[in-house]
């Protein structure tokens, strides 16, 4: 009996309100259709990621390899440093090129500024090659190397210097690659070299 009696008391106030039990069971039906709710959209919404990033990573990509600008950086920033010219093959794709920026505007790129003397263009241009004999060029002081050469004459050795030049033993490129030095220039170098194997 002891028990029973709180029991007693609380089921009648229950009883006797019955707009609370009317409201509680609205929200908790609202919460369940809620919840449902939310969770659906929540599915949806890692749906829609899950296909957006499949697309993305597939078309996106093959969209950037195809990017000729894109393509173009890439292979500026992994081609060699260096090449090397091989006596007896075709090397005419070593020329070295003229810096950029720098071939007609003046020198106004990255380029040292132009000597104006044949020893200066021959320490700035030549002497990369023709110093120590690399690529097949023939060694400044090597009279053995140069006796054929100087045989042929100036103005073949000015024209070779000046047009470039593909040999039996490598690529002379036009000017020593400094294609933005005057003809005049190249042929005071030329002087020069021929000066160091007197
Ligand atoms: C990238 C290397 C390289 C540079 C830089 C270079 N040369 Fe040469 N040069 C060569 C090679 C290689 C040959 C030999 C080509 C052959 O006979 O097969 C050559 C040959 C020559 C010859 C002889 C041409 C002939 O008819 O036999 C002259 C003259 C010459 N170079 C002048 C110059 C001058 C002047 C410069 C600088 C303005 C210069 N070179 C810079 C590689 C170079």
């Amino acid at each position: 009996m002891g028990d029973r009696g709180p029991t007693r008391y609380i089921l009648p106030t229950l009883r006797k309100s019955p707009p609370d039990k009317i409201v509680s069971k609205q929200d908790s039906q609202f919460f369940n259709i809620f919840s449902v709710v939310i969770g659906l959209l929540s599915v949806l919404a890692l749906v829609l990621l899950t296909i957006a990033r499949n697309v993305g990573t597939s078309s996106q990509l093959a969209h950037l390899q195809t990017d000729s600008s894109y393509v173009a950086g890439v292979e500026q920033r992994i081609k060699p440093l260096a090449r090397v010219a091989v006596a007896g093959e075709d090397n005419s794709a070593l020329a070295i090129e003229a810096p950029t920026g720098s071939a007609d505007t003046g020198g106004g790129g990255g380029a040292a500024a132009l000597p104006t003397d044949g020893k200066g263009l021959y320490d700035m241009a030549c002497t990369a090659c023709h110093g120590l004999g690399i690529g097949g060029a023939p060694k400044s002081g090597d009279k053995g190397a140069w006796a054929p050469r100087l045989a042929q004459g100036k103005a073949t050795l000015y024209k070779h210097a000046i047009e470039g030049f593909q040999g039996k033993d490598g690529v002379m490129p036009a000017k020593g690659g400094r294609t933005d030095a005057s003809d005049d220039l190249v042929k005071l170098s030329v002087d020069y070299m021929i000066e160091l194997n007197q």
